[in-house]
C-alpha cells in the first residue's frame, strides 16, 4: 500500500473506534509522515467532540515554529475541523525549560487520566530513519525510564529540528491499548525486519502501517 492508502486505513481505524467509544483518547506523533493522515482526519465524519488529542512528543520550539508537532497538526487537521479546544492537549513550549514543559504535561495528563500513566486509546508513532520513535533515539537514558510518563531529552544529533524535546516514555506509550507505526519507505520497511534493534522495538504488541 501506498502512504494514501496506509493513512486512510489509519483514518479509518480512528473513526470506527470514535464511534465505539464515548471518549477517545488519541496520541500523535509529529515528523511528515503523518501530514497525509492529519488531512484525510480534516476530512473525515468523526464526532470530535468525543475525541482527546495528545501529543506523543513535541520539539521544546515555539508554537508558530515550522518544527512544531502541534502547529503541523493545527494546520493541516484541527485548524479545520469542529473540536472543542478543551479536547487539544498540546505540549507547552512557552514553557521557561523542556523540564518544566514536561512536568507540566506530566500533570496534564495525571489531572486527566487520574493515573500515574496515561492509558491512550490510540497511539500513533513513527520511526525515525535512526530507528527512534516518539523522541527516543539510540543510545539515549531516556530508553530506559521506567516510572516517569514525560520527560525532556536534549537536541538529538541524528535527527531533525536539533531541539531539545518533551516525550513520552516507553512506560506510558505501552500502557496505552493501540499502538499504531505509520512508516514509509523502503529503508525503514527492511528496518522493521528487525525492529528489536532500535528503539522503536520497544513498543510492544504494536500494529504496523508500512507504505513501501
Ligand atoms: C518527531 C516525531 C518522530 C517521528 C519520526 C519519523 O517529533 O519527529 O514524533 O518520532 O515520528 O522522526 O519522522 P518522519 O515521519 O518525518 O520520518
Amino acid at each position: 500500500m501506498n502512504i494514501d492508502e496506509i493513512s486512510l486505513a489509519v483514518a479509518n481505524v480512528i473513526a470506527e473506534k470514535a464511534l465505539e467509544k464515548d471518549c477517545l483518547t488519541l496520541a500523535v506523533s509529529g515528523g511528515s509522515t503523518p501530514e497525509r493522515l492529519f488531512s484525510i482526519l480534516a476530512a473525515t465524519p468523526i464526532n470530535w467532540s468525543k475525541v482527546h488529542v495528545f501529543w506523543v512528543d513535541e520539539r521544546f520550539v515555539p508554537v508558530d515554529s515550522e518544527f512544531n508537532n502541534y502547529g503541523k497538526a493545527y494546520e493541516l487537521w484541527l485548524s479545520k475541523i469542529d473540536i472543542p479546544p478543551e479536547n487539544i492537549h498540546r505540549m507547552k513550549t512557552e514553557k521557561a525549560s523542556a523540564i518544566e514543559s514536561a512536568r507540566d504535561y506530566e500533570k496534564e495528563l495525571e489531572g486527566f487520566f487520574k493515573t500515574p500513566l496515561p492509558s491512550f486509546d490510540i497511539v500513533l508513532l513513527g520511526m525515525g530513519d535512526d530507528g527512534h520513535t516518539a523522541s527516543l533515539f539510540p543510545g539515549s537514558p531516556a530508553l530506559n525510564e521506567k516510572k516517569r510518563a514525560v520527560i525532556s531529552v536534549p537536541a538529538p544529533t541524528t535527527a531533525k529540528p536539533a531541539a531539545e524535546r518533551i516525550t513520552l516514555t516507553f512506560p506510558a506509550i505501552n500502557n496505552s491499548a493501540q499502538k499504531i507505526f505509520i512508516i514509509s519507505g523502503e529503508k525503514k520497511k527492511a528496518m522493521t525486519l528487525d525492529i528489536n534493534k532500535y528503539p522503536a522495538g520497544r513498543v510492544l504488541n504494536a500494529e504496523y502501517f508500512i507504505a513501501s
